[in-house]
């Protein structure tokens, strides 16, 4: 209730019909932000690296969906750091202050500029065969580092939500409420361990 009330002072009469009012009615902007960075950006970009595991198809067709994923996923975290912003501003909040928000922007430009050099070399117009050979470990090291650093930043994001509430006095030390994001903290390390432990054994044969 308290998020609706807010979420329609956050959104001007001038856009009350907008999709951005509509889509944020039942969410909020403070709370979209770390759905669409863990459910859109993580999730997804895991997904993307799993697909040279898992899906069945000609090399292209695995290139084309692991680089629309990774692509969905990229425009999923600036969607969701717009939210963010947009959260901020509307609360007169500082933006750009804390490690989280530094560590999330790097993440979220070197995976910009990973995706962009990715397209050139693999996709269009494609680097010679030679180059491509050289250039996979590199890609490989870089995506996954990138992918560390996304989860790091989630690790931050989710203490930093806490330590709010439990200084503001939301919530207690111990309530289900800090128990349940301690365990998405925990859930979300070895989400990612198995991710990185399955594109990093020899590939099946
Ligand atoms: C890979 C995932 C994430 C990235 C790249 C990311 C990125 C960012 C960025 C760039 C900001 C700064 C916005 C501004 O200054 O206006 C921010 C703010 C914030 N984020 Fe995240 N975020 C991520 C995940 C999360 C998660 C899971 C939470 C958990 C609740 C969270 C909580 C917050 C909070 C509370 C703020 C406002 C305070 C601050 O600026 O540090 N974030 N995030
Ligand atoms: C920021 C975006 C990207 C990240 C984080 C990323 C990350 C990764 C990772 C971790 C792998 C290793 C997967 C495995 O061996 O199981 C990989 C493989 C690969 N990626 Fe990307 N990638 C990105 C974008 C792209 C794009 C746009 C292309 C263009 C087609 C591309 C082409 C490839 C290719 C050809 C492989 C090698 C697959 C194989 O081993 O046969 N990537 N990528």
């Amino acid at each position: 209730m308290a998020t609706m009330k807010r979420t329609k002072a956050l959104c001007s009469p001038r856009h009350a019909q907008s999709f951005r009012c509509f889509a944020f009615a039942w969410i909020g902007f403070e709370q979209a932000h770390p759905v669409l960075m863990v459910v859109g950006y993580i999730v997804l970009t895991s997904e993307a690296i799993l697909v040279f595991r898992g899906v069945h198809g000609t090399k292209s067709y695995k290139k084309a969906v692991h680089l629309t994923i990774q692509g969905l996923g990229f425009w999923m975290a600036v969607f969701g750091i717009w939210a963010a912003l947009r959260f901020h501003n509307a609360k007169g909040i500082d933006n750009f202050y804390s490690l989280h928000s530094w560590l999330g922007i790097t993440t979220v430009l070197l995976f910009g500029l990973q995706w962009i050099c990715a397209y050139a070399i693999y996709w269009y117009p494609g680097a010679a065969g030679k180059t491509r050979t050289s250039v996979l470990p590199w890609h490989v090291f870089m995506g996954l580092i990138i992918y560390c650093m996304a989860l790091g930043t989630a690790e931050t994001g989710l203490l930093e939500k806490l330590t709010f509430l439990m200084m503001n006095k939301v919530i207690g030390r111990f309530s289900l409420e800090a128990l349940f994001v301690n365990s998405i903290g925990l859930l979300l390390i070895v989400y990612g361990a198995l991710v990185i432990l399955a594109s990093t054994l020899p590939k099946a044969t």
